[in-house]
């Protein structure tokens, strides 16, 4: 899409024109940065040790290993002579630690085959181990000057506000950096850059966007709606996965239920609960119920009684589809397994989890039912 037909060239102008402003008076003063409209560049070595440490990790954390660096390897040379465990260790804590070896690789060909110069040109950054598109884009832009489309999360949340784009994420993603292209600059592409992140990460927050004191508000149509939180529009919820399993609820004609304490490999492991068999995605509850198709065996043969309606519960990660299968026994009942019977009466205090809650509350209402 040519950038002209995403939003006439005025209001492209007059967004960077307020950033800009804004960023003029509020930039966030960080060590690998020259301040806003600074003449002289950023260095080069400094801006790409602190992307790198930036992908995946906030200002906060990136801040004390910055400073670690840069005072051991104050530039890409001794970065290229260091020892890699020395340069490993000092990275222990930041995490992602393949950017630790990609660091320490970039350095080796920035020194031994570039002659210690970083290159400007997005293609060339993107070469090197390490910096993918995000990356050579922010190098470009901070410490060349280059034009450069620079979108990360922080980006994509203000773009996608800006123009309330209605497509969710991640389909919205080349629409996004279609209308960021619209919007950068041809000059202080670094600072529009590094604007816009400050504003994502400082006012156009996630939860709750701090409208009011934004220079974009008179632009963003997201702000317009009134509801400048709703965007980016979330994709719709996946359908949970869909599981089946049979409870066998035994019980004792004084009023008691058999209660097990669940395996500790079993999910809601250690807990108390009613035998059942294991929880899967296989088979209709009923027909394969018994076998060892579906794991476990009944705590007492007998003439197991299945009910027609079956228990529902979600867990947060598929939605379960319990059939109960009912058997009264005699006080002489003695089934296998580690158990006790619990009266009828006090099952509330059993500790029962959510799901096996529920099976006892349609049981005893059951059994008014039929009383
Ligand atoms: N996150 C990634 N790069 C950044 C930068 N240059 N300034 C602030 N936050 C960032």
């Amino acid at each position: 899409m040519p950038v002209e037909s995403i939003a006439p060239e005025e209001t492209q102008m007059a967004v960077a024109a307020a950033l800009l402003a804004h960023y003029d008076r509020h930039a966030r003063s960080l060590p690998w940065r020259m301040p806003p409209g600074s003449e002289a560049r950023a260095d080069p070595y400094r801006v790409w040790l602190s992307e790198i440490m930036l992908q995946q990790t906030t200002v906060a954390a990136v801040i004390p290993y910055f400073a670690k660096f840069t005072a051991r390897w104050p530039d890409v040379a001794a970065l290229a002579r260091a020892d890699e465990a020395e340069v490993m260790a000092a990275w222990a804590g930041l995490g992602y630690y393949a950017r630790a070896r990609n660091l320490i690789a970039c350095a080796r060909v920035v020194t031994e085959e570039l002659g210690g110069r970083f290159p400007d040109s997005e293609g060339a950054l993107r070469a090197l181990p390490g910096i993918g598109a995000y990356t050579a884009a922010a190098i470009a832009a901070i410490a060349f000057g280059r034009r450069a489309v620079v979108v990360d999360a922080n980006v994509e949340r203000v773009v996608a506000r800006l123009f309330a784009l209605a497509t969710p994420l991640p389909q919205a993603r080349v629409e996004i950096r279609d209308r960021t292209d619209a919007i950068t600059p041809d000059d202080r592409a670094g600072d529009f850059a590094q604007a816009m992140m400050d504003l994502g990460s400082a006012i156009c927050t996630v939860k709750t966007p701090q409208c009011l004191l934004c220079p974009l508000r008179p632009h963003c149509a997201a702000h317009a709606t009134g509801r400048a939180e709703a965007f980016p529009v979330k994709p719709p919820k996946k359908d949970k996965p869909e599981r089946t399993g049979v409870v066998w609820w035994l019980e004792r004609e004084d009023g008691h239920v058999w209660i097990e304490r669940r395996g500790d490999k079993r999910m809601l492991g250690g807990m108390a609960g009613f035998p059942g068999t294991q929880w899967d995605a296989r088979g209709a509850a009923r027909g394969d119920a018994r076998g060892a198709a579906k794991g476990g065996t009944p705590p007492v043969d007998g003439a197991w009684a299945a009910l027609n309606r079956p228990v529902v519960h979600v867990f947060t990660h598929f939605r379960l589809t319990l059939t109960i299968e009912r058997l009264l026994v005699g006080a002489g009942c003695c089934p296998q397994g580690e158990g006790q019977w619990w009266p009828l009466d006090h099952i509330g205090g059993a500790g029962l989890p959510t799901v096996f809650a529920k099976v006892a509350a349609y049981m005893m209402e059951k059994q008014v039912d039929e009383d």
